[in-house]
C-alpha cells in the first residue's frame, strides 16, 4: 500500500494492533491546524503556512541552529511562571522543580519573575548559584543527598532542605552543627495517596523510595527526632503525591492527612509548624485530550483545602508551598526534527524516522508517554495517515509519538515539531548509540539564542579518556 492510499478511515481500528484511542479516533479534520492547548503560546503559522514561534520561522530556526533542537519560547515561559506567582500570591511559595529542566537562563528567568527554585543534586545546585538564584530561594531535595552535597547546601545557605530519611535527619544535623549553623528543614512524608492524570489511589502506597511514611508513626517519630536536634529548624511537612495530575482529588486527601500530622505535632510538643508543601505534579497538555488547570484555578483549590483542614484542627492555616516543573515549563517547548526515512507498512502503519529520538525523549518509551506531533515547515491538504513518529536508534522502543495523523504527502527533509516537550526531555536526554544532544534555543521577540548548546563529537571524546 502507498502512503497516499493509508488514509484515515475505519480500517484503522483494525489494524492497529495496540488498539490506542487514536486508532480508533477520527483524524483530526485539518491536519493544518494548530491545537493552543498543546502548543506554546507564540506559536502560529505565518501566511505561507510555516510555523513560526516568538516571530521566526521554524525554517529559518533549523537553519541557524540544525535539528533536531528544543525550541523554547520564552515568552511563554515567563507568562507560565508569573501566572503561577500571581496565583498563590504573597502568602505562599512556588518552587520551580528544577528537574523538570534546569539552565542558567532558565534559573534567570525564575529569579526575575519571582519564583523560588527545587534543586534535587549538586549538579542541580551548582547551576542555580552559577546563574545568581539567592541560596535563600533554594530548596534542596533528593533521597540520597551525598555528605558533600549537603555540606555545599549548608555552607551556601539554602532556604530549606527537605529530609527524606531518618538518616539524614541526623546528617543534616550534624553537619549544620559542625558549621555552627541551624538549617531550616521540612520532613518529606508519604501520606498514602498516589496521584496520576484522573485518577489517586489512597490506599498505602509507602513502598516507594521517596519521604517516611506517615502509617505506623514514623513520620511522628522523625519530627520527634527533628525537633530535638539543636542544627535543624523545622519548619514544615512536605507531601508529593504524583505527576501529570489533573484531578485535585488527591490533594485534597493528602492534606487531610498533612494537617492530620500538624495537629498530632501541635498536641505532643505544643508547636505549631509554619509551612506545609504539596509538592509538584500538575498536569499539562500533551495531547488535545488532555485539559489541564489554570494556575489561579489550582492555587485556589489548594488554599481552600489546607484552610478547610486547618480550621477543622484548630490550627492557624502554614504558609504553603507548591513545587510545579512540567506545569511551568512543558507546554513553553517543541522539539523541532527532520524528517529521514518514511516506511508504510501495509495494512498497519507508516513509521516515520527522525534525526532524533529516544536519547532527546524518553518519556515515551519509559512511561508510554503520549505526545502530539505536526507537520511545521508548511501545510499539506494530503489526506492524514497514520503514523509512527521514531528515532534514529538501535531500539525497537525508540519511539518518539506512538500514534499519530501526519499528512500522507509526508517527505523526507520535511520538518516535523513535536510539543509540550519542556519538561523531562533535555534534563533525561542521554548519549545513546552516541547520538549528541540536541540545544535548547531560546525564541522571544523575533530573536532567537542558544541556552544550551549542541553536544559535539569533541564533547563525547573529551570525556573518553582512553
Ligand atoms: C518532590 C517533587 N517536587 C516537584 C516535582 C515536580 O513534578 P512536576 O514536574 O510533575 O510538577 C517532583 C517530580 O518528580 C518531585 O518529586
Amino acid at each position: 500500500m502507498s502512503r497516499s492510499a493509508h488514509p484515515a478511515g475505519p480500517r484503522h481500528a483494525d489494524v492497529l494492533p495496540e488498539g490506542r484511542s487514536v486508532a480508533s479516533a477520527a483524524p483530526p479534520a485539518d491536519l493544518n491546524t494548530l491545537d493552543p492547548k498543546v502548543w506554546a503560546q507564540t506559536v502560529t503559522r505565518d501566511s505561507q503556512g510555516v510555523v513560526t514561534v516568538g516571530g521566526i520561522d521554524v525554517k529559518a530556526l533549523a537553519e541557524e541552529h540544525g535539528t533536531p533542537a528544543y525550541i523554547v519560547d520564552e515568552t511563554d515561559f515567563r507568562a507560565r511562571a508569573r501566572a503561577w506567582r500571581t496565583a498563590f500570591g504573597h502568602d505562599a511559595d512556588v518552587f520551580y522543580a528544577g528537574k523538570a529542566f534546569l539552565s542558567r537562563a532558565i534559573v534567570r528567568w525564575l529569579h526575575e519573575e519571582g519564583l523560588n527554585l527545587d534543586v534535587c543534586s549538586g549538579g542541580e545546585l551548582a547551576t542555580a548559584l552559577s546563574a545568581g538564584m539567592p541560596a535563600d530561594r533554594i530548596a534542596f531535595h533528593g533521597n540520597n543527598k551525598s555528605t558533600e552535597e549537603i555540606h555545599r547546601a549548608i555552607t551556601a545557605g539554602v532556604g530549606r532542605i527537605v529530609l527524606d530519611s531518618f538518616q539524614e535527619i541526623v546528617r543534616v544535623a550534624h553537619i549544620a552543627e559542625s558549621l555552627g549553623k541551624r538549617q531550616r528543614v521540612q520532613i518529606r512524608i508519604t501520606v498514602g495517596v498516589e496521584a496520576h492524570t484522573h485518577e489517586f489511589i489512597a490506599t498505602a502506597h509507602e513502598d516507594q523510595k521517596f519521604g517516611i511514611p506517615l502509617a505506623g508513626g514514623q513520620a511522628a517519630e522523625a519530627v520527634r527526632r527533628a525537633l530535638r536536634l539543636d542544627g535543624l529548624e523545622l519548619i514544615g511537612i512536605h507531601s508529593h503525591i504524583g505527576s501529570q495530575i489533573f484531578d485535585m482529588s488527591g490533594f485534597e486527601v493528602a492534606a487531610h492527612r498533612v494537617v492530620g500530622l500538624l495537629k498530632d505535632i501541635r498536641d505532643e510538643h505544643g508547636v505549631e509548624l509554619p509551612e506545609i508543601d504539596l509538592g509538584g505534579g500538575l498536569g499539562i497538555a500533551y495531547t488535545s485530550d488532555d485539559d489541564p488547570r489554570e494556575p489561579h484555578e489550582i492555587a485556589k483549590a489548594l488554599t481552600e483545602i489546607v484552610s478547610r483542614e486547618c480550621d477543622s484542627a484548630k490550627l492557624r492555616t502554614p504558609r504553603i508551598s507548591v513545587e510545579p516543573g512540567r506545569a511551568i515549563v512543558g507546554p513553553t517547548a517543541f522539539t523541532l526534527y527532520e524528517v529521514g526515512t518514511i516506511k508504510p507498512l501495509d495494512g498497519l502503519r507508516t513509521y516515520v524516522s527522525v534525526d532524533g529520538g529516544m536519547s532527546d525523549n524518553i518519556r515515551t518509551a519509559l512511561y508510554d508517554a503520549e505526545y502530539s506531533v505536526a507537520l511545521v515547515s508548511r501545510t499539506s491538504d494530503a489526506a492524514p495517515m497514520l503514523a509512527r513518529v521514531v528515532g534514529k536508534h538501535c531500539e525497537s522502543g525508540d519511539i518518539v509519538v506512538k500514534d499519530a495523523f501526519l499528512p500522507a504527502d509526508l517527505a523526507p527533509g520535511d520538518l516535523i515539531a513535536v510539543p509540550a516537550t519542556g519538561a523531562y526531555c533535555r534534563s533525561m536526554a542521554s548519549n545513546y548509540n552516541h547520538v549528541l544532544r540536541p540545544p535548547v534555543v531560546a525564541v522571544n521577540d523575533g530573536a532567537s539564542r542558544v541556552i544550551v548548546r549542541r553536544e559535539t563529537e569533541e564533547d563525547l571524546l573529551r570525556l573518553d579518556v582512553g
